[in-house]
């Protein structure tokens, strides 16, 4: 069959690279891609956001299948748009995608089915979001309500703190998204990650993972979009998933399906544990990036398989063939990132590296330029291997990262220091 995937990241190769090891894969399309990708698979220029020009590139091209990998389309509408056009499609509707769009709508879809979350208030206006932080104290979490490409979160440690983010994003910080406010209580706790399948009725398990948010070693200084990750997490034990999955999971797809807009695709479950108990962070609608390059090295390419169940509302008869195996990856990022930083600067040492089903280098961004690999984003690499342990998977990872040589770039020497 011929695919397409929509994307151009570290999760988009980690996507392209485990769906042609499926022999079904006849002809793989990514759009737009990278360099990374351009290795393995055709990349094609093509506006992913405009539903209309992605069903009409895939009636063009005969694709039969069409992987949605970033929240914008979805939020956009596209997995409504190739349905209507008849096209397969993995990737929630536009209104079952609101569960990352809107964390107001999420809070009360969590309400109205009683998944355990922070406690919160929905504000549409600075005065009284205020006042309710007062009752509050701190530290307490404001978020703005939209998109905001990660960076819509602040956890406020005192409650000038707090004001001051109310006013920030009633002031346009993060345009349209803060519009709306939702302000919620600060959990404790160990966060983790839980990827599940839903066909809007069946759900099907096929990962953990925890990712490291912050810049620095030992989880210091700025918030990124994940500077690691590593699968599995050991703070999700099987009583952990269980419980994640009667107490939040399934009862979010029945609330979605009773509303008339079940969900289809990958539900990221954001979660903080304390002693056992897990509550809801956040739902994202796609595979996290970082976290879905170590899902796939480690699912490899039965992942195609199991999308297409998804796709097709198959999950009751599928199963996830497990290998009691770890994976990590190491995010090699621009200097300056997650502020300003230089592009265009080059990356050596890639050619030498061992590409194989326990060591890979994903790229996350990165362009051909005058015969060489140049960065050309924020995060740019992502190294990532797989091993019998978590141990042996981290000291592949860092085997291959002390090979690769850019002047340009940094990373954490401390991924899965947690789980260690
Ligand atoms: P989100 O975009 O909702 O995942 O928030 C980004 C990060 O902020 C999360 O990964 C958590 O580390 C933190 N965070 C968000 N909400 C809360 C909360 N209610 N309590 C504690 N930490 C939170
Ligand atoms: N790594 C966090 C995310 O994908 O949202």
């Amino acid at each position: 069959m011929n695919i397409l995937i929509l994307g151009g990241g570290g999760r988009e190769h980690a996507l392209a690279w485990a769906i042609l090891q499926n022999p079904r894969c006849d002809r793989l399309i990514v759009a737009p891609g990278n360099a990374g990708i351009a290795a393995i698979a055709e990349c094609a220029t093509l506006d992913i956001e405009d539903g209309g020009a992605v069903a009409t590139f895939a009636e063009e091209n005969a694709v039969d299948f069409v992987v949605i990998g970033p929240e914008a389309p979805l939020a956009a509408g596209v997995a409504d748009r190739l349905a209507s056009a008849g096209i397969a499609c993995f990737g929630p509707s536009q209104a079952a995608a609101a569960l990352e769009s809107s964390k107001a709508f999420t809070k009360q879809v969590c309400d109205a089915c009683g998944a355990p979350t922070a406690r919160y208030g929905h504000f549409t206006d600075a005065e009284a979001a205020k006042a309710y932080v007062r009752t509050q104290g701190a530290p307490i979490v404001v978020k703005a309500d939209g998109l905001a490409a990660g960076k819509g979160v602040i956890v406020a440690e005192t409650l000038d703190q707090a004001l001051a983010a109310v006013d920030e994003m009633f002031a346009g910080a993060f345009g349209g998204a803060g519009a709306e406010v939702v302000i919620e209580e600060f959990m404790q706790g160990e966060e983790a990650s839980f990827f599940v399948l839903c066909d809007g009725e069946n759900v099907l398990p096929i990962g953990t993972a925890q990712d490291h948010k912050r810049v620095g070693e030992g989880d210091t200084g700025p918030n990124t979009g994940g500077m690691g990750a590593y699968s599995p997490a050991p703070v999700m034990t099987d009583a952990v998933c269980a419980r994640a999955l009667d107490e939040i999971v399934k009862p979010t797809m029945a609330e979605m399906a009773r509303r008339g807009t079940p969900y289809r695709g990958v539900l990221y479950v954001g979660l903080m544990i304390e002693d056992g108990q897990p509550r809801l962070v956040e739902y994202n609608v796609r595979f996290g990036d970082p976290e879905c390059q170590v899902l796939m090295m480690r699912l490899g390419g039965q992942v195609l398989d199991l999308l297409l169940a998804c796709a097709e509302g198959r999950l009751d008869g599928a199963r996830v063939n497990w290998a009691a195996d770890h994976a990590l990856s190491v995010v090699m990022a621009a200097k300056g990132y997650p502020g300003a930083y230089e592009k265009g600067t080059p990356i050596g040492g890639l050619d030498g590296l061992a590409q194989d089903s326990a060591h890979m280098v994903f790229h996350a961004g990165t362009a051909q330029a005058g015969g060489q690999v140049v960065a050309t984003g924020g995060r740019v690499l992502n190294v990532t291997a797989r091993g019998a342990s978590l141990a042996e998977a981290r000291a592949r990872a860092y085997g291959m990262v002390d090979r690769i040589d850019w002047p340009g770039g940094f990373y954490r020497r401390d991924i899965g220091w947690r789980a260690l």
